[in-house]
């Protein structure tokens, strides 16, 4: 089977409150305005069952999901979406913006929760499909700065946010190591500067005349 063209699907990263969402959308708006097809894709969720699994992962009720079977259930909430929307939307040339993808296992539940991470790769290998990003962007920030942006928006914390600074510190040291094995496709943007400036980097990457 040919492999799909995976040049337009571009996947952001980076802890919660590290900027991605208003990334994302100054990003398919400028896109848009450029005359392209977007679609903007959350993760978990994505599709019907996708968001289903989405909700059973983000309850704060199920605090005592076992680690295995919540890459379990992220993963098949993304096999799902890769299959269902991700790569239909590549053949009919669309942009595929992802808020979040599978460097999000690697780091959550790899680094965070501490799985193998042979195992972890093996199990992303299965969710995508071998689909990954042409460029995903990293939206660097440490955890204590992005704690700080969440007192100031006032949002309550869900049962994922609920986990600590040293389950954060751990995901902020294994995204550093995914951005090192990977340069060529994971760009490190310092989510520190002001969300304009973030949006010239990106699109200078990005590179569309
Ligand atoms: N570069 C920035 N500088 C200062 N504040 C920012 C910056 N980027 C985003 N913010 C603010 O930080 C908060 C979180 O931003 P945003 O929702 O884009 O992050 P996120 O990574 O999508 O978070 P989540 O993982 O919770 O969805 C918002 O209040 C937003 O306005
Ligand atoms: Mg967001």
């Amino acid at each position: 089977m040919k492999k799909t063209d995976n040049r337009r699907f571009i996947s952001f990263e980076g802890i919660d409150y590290s900027g991605k969402s208003s990334q994302i959308n100054l990003l398919r708006d400028y896109l848009s305005d450029k005359g392209f097809e977007v679609y903007v894709l959350r993760e978990p969720g994505g599709t019907i069952i996708s968001e289903k699994i989405r909700e059973i992962l983000l309850d704060k009720k199920n605090n005592e999901m076992d680690k295995m079977a919540e890459i379990f259930l992220y993963s098949a909430a993304r096999i799902q979406l890769t299959n269902e929307k991700i790569a239909p939307l590549l053949i009919k040339g669309y942009y595929v913006l992802a808020d979040r993808f599978v460097d999000s296992t690697t780091a959550y539940q790899g680094f965070g929760r501490e799985i193998n991470l042979d195992l972890v790769k093996k199990i992303n290998e299965a969710a995508t499909g071998g689909l990954m990003p042409g460029l995903t962007f990293y939206l660097e920030i440490e955890p204590k700065l992005a704690a700080l942006r969440r007192v100031e928006s006032g949002r309550t914390e869900d049962r994922l946010e609920k986990s600590g600074i040293e389950f954060y510190n751990r995901v902020f040291e294994g995204y550093k190591k995914i951005a090192k094995q990977e340069p060529g496709r994971v760009k490190v943007i310092d989510a520190r500067l002001s969300i304009e400036e973030i949006h010239r980097q990106i699109i200078k990457i990005i590179n569309i005349n």
